[in-house]
């Protein structure tokens, strides 16, 4: 979709959808009945058209002290769908009387035209190709380059897990690497071998898939690098400890950090961020099979700690707990961030709508939290207390991949576990719950939401400064 800043007034727009938002508190327009209430999420449709606009549609956005980006981006959400169901192949957003609201005008549009049709042989309405925000000087180029990559990381999750395997995903980096001028290694089966990566070989030896470890880098800044480290298990069947029906059907979200961490390095590329970043991503498949890993057996990983495997459904955080080593001894991070598909226990804390951090850096931890308040990506902390992390002690082996109750505190207990790999301070970000959406929200589609790229833009659009 392309889209554009241009001045006009309402009288003079020639549009074959005219978006006008209305406010519960504000005049009345010349064409809007007196019934028509700018609550929020009511919108109308004026089939009548107003001069040289063909129609023109209505979109609440409440009081006008209460007016945020959150419930701009919803409503254009809202407006673009409405085109899409129109048919109209475009529309032009008035926002004149909105100043500093055309950004996020423009992420309702983009986020909320996207849609997965790719093996639907008949789509649903009509691709909206072109958008025209009407309003007084106002650069949404940054906003469009960060949600075209949200929108391309919804699309690496939402493809088939047989396509999007360990290797594509290689290759769909590499291939973001040469477009964005980034440092590319991918590390393969003899070289994890040889590295001692054991964790990572072992949740992957069960798949025909081979596993692998991506290494992208960026710099254009000063001193030692950011660090994020995206979980990429490409299909969590559960392993031999299978996943029941009802929460099989959507594992091939398990790489949503992987795709998250590859649109953040993508974005922060392409906004040219002063900053130094370097993005680890972990990947394979957790199969069942014959050479699948065992429950009971203890491997040994590149931090030398042993582990005992309590449940190969709980492999998430032992690739993690590979790549976070290597990073810290091979990077030499200035902060280590993760972020993962890593416990459904998310889901059960803050559903679908919030995004659990468990951070060791206290400043990280505000920053991300600001940075989740602005974009809408929101995130809550939760505490990791030193009792937590004696769950995660082993009995047979250093530690084990599983707290003595795999019900209880199952998203603090998986950072208990990555913590135990690391030496300096570890914030993880867990989007067991976010990454996918059961039904769509606003400028959330229904399945892969693209959660954590424009969250962690965000975070580091504040550390080039
Ligand atoms: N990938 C899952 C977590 C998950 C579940 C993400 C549902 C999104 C939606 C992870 O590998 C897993 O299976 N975790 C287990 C851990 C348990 C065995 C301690 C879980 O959450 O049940
Ligand atoms: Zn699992
Ligand atoms: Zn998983």
């Amino acid at each position: 979709m392309r889209i554009s800043v241009s001045p006009g007034t309402m009288e003079t727009i020639k549009a074959k959808l005219l978006v006008v938002p209305i406010l519960e508190d504000g005049k009345l327009l010349p064409f809007q009945k007196k019934e028509m209430v700018g609550k929020e999420g009511k919108s109308y449709l004026l089939y009548d058209g107003y001069k040289g606009s063909e129609k023109v549609f209505l979109v609440g956005l409440g009081k006008k002290k209460d007016v945020s980006s959150e419930k701009v981006r919803k409503a254009f959400a809202l407006a673009v769908r409405k085109a899409r169901e129109l048919e109209t192949g475009e529309l032009t957003a008035f926002l004149a009387g909105f100043p500093g609201h055309a950004e996020a005008a423009a992420e309702g549009l983009l986020l909320g035209a996207y849609s997965f049709d790719k093996y639907k042989s008949k789509k649903d309405g009509k691709e909206v190709k072109s958008c025209v925000i009407v309003a007084p000087k106002a650069d949404v180029s940054s906003a469009v380059k960060i949600c075209e990559n949200v929108n391309f990381v919804r699309d690496l999750v939402n493809e088939n897990a047989d396509v999007m395997t360990p290797a594509k995903l290689a290759a769909v980096a590499k291939d973001v690497a040469r477009k964005c001028g980034l440092r590319f290694r991918v590390l393969e089966k003899p070289q994890l071998k040889k590295l001692g990566m054991n964790l990572l070989l072992a949740v992957g030896q069960g798949s025909k898939c081979p596993p692998r470890m991506v290494v992208l880098e960026y710099s254009r800044g000063k001193g030692k690098p950011i660090v994020l480290v995206g979980k990429g298990i490409t299909f969590d069947s559960g392993g031999l400890n299978l996943k029941p029906s009802n929460y099989i059907e959507t594992m091939k979200q398990d790489m949503g950090g992987a795709a998250a961490v590859l649109g953040t390095i993508k974005t922060v590329a392409e906004l040219k961020l002063k900053i130094n970043l370097a993005a680890v991503i972990p990947l394979a498949e957790n199969a069942l099979g014959r050479d699948s890993y065992k429950p009971g057996d203890v491997f040994k990983g590149f931090s030398g700690k042993t582990v005992e495997i309590e449940n190969t459904d709980a492999e998430g955080r032992l690739i993690l707990a590979d790549a976070l080593a290597w990073a810290e001894k091979n990077l030499q991070p200035r902060l280590l961030v993760d972020i993962a598909t890593l416990t459904g226990a998310a889901l059960y804390t803050f559903g679908e709508l919030v995004t659990p951090v468990i951070g060791t850096d206290k400043k990280t931890v505000q920053k991300l939290f600001a940075a989740g308040e602005r974009t809408g990506e929101r995130v809550w902390e939760l505490p990791l207390y030193e009792e937590f992390k004696e769950e995660v002690k082993g009995e047979i082996a250093d530690v084990r991949n599983l707290g003595y109750n795999k019900r209880y505190a199952g998203t603090i207990m998986g950072a208990a576990f990555l913590n135990s790999f690391v030496k300096g301070p570890l914030v993880h970000i867990d989007i067991g719950g976010t990454a996918w959406s059961a039904k769509g929200r606003g400028y959330i589609p229904k399945w892969a939401t693209g959660v954590g790229v424009r969250l962690l833009t965000e975070f580091l659009r504040g550390m080039g400064k």
